[in-house]
């Protein structure tokens, strides 16, 4: 049994029946993809780092993506199989821990949504792994805890300011990036940074 405190919350969190996010895709999945859309091929290789129940993936997967689903909980990962099931589309669930990613890996689109917040300490180095698994020309879409200024780590929780978020995509075409106050699960407001953006396609050589 895994002792870590988010597999624990988490876990317990997908263990009903029912989709505690619902089984829509979210608007930042949705946005990613109509940006990534025009660009890119058809079956292109997307990844949803974290994807929880699922809903986001299987949207990947309907877009006719070559969409994998990472999480590290088995509950969600069961969710996000039965949600594909039931929606007889086609997509690999991997459980697993976003920190031992494998960064030689190439994805077209990755999306992390509402994951990087529960790293605590470990998230500003697993962004940089995503980051390197986009391929050049590829999309990203992330949304995560906000804070005010420079970043802020408490416990397990990470927050970053979007000033910071878009100083680490700085030789990035970023297509929308925007801090917003949006109603948690809990039914309180909380601060987000949401950013979709292009990695380029020749990486700049600085001698
Ligand atoms: C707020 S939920 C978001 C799930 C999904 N992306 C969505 O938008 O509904 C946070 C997700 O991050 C996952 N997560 C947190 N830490 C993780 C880690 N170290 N490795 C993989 N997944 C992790 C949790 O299991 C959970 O599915």
């Amino acid at each position: 049994m895994n002792t870590d405190y988010e597999w624990q919350r988490w876990n317990s969190t997908f263990a009903g029946e029912q989709y505690y996010y619902g089984d829509e895709a979210g608007p930042v999945a949705r946005r990613t993809v109509r940006y990534a859309k025009p660009l890119l091929p058809s079956g292109a290789r997307a990844l949803d780092a974290g994807c929880g129940e699922g809903q986001d993936l299987a949207y990947l997967a309907e877009q006719g993506y070559r969409a994998t689903g990472f999480e590290f909980t088995p509950e969600g990962a069961r969710k996000a199989r039965q949600l594909l099931e039931e929606r007889r589309l086609r997509a690999e669930v991997v459980e697993c821990d976003l920190r031992t990613l494998n960064r030689t890996e190439r994805y077209d689109v990755v999306i992390a949504i509402n994951v990087l917040q529960f790293l605590g300490k470990d998230a500003p180095d697993c962004l940089g792994a995503l980051m390197e698994i986009v391929r050049p020309g590829g999309v990203i879409g992330l949304s995560l805890f906000a804070c005010e200024s420079g970043e802020d780590i408490e416990g397990t929780i990470y927050r970053t300011s979007l000033e910071t978020l878009l100083q680490t995509f700085q030789d990035w075409h970023p297509f929308e990036a925007a801090e917003l106050w949006q109603w948690g699960a809990g039914g309180q407001a909380q601060p987000f940074v949401t950013l979709v953006a292009r990695k380029p396609l020749v990486v700049r050589f600085t001698p």
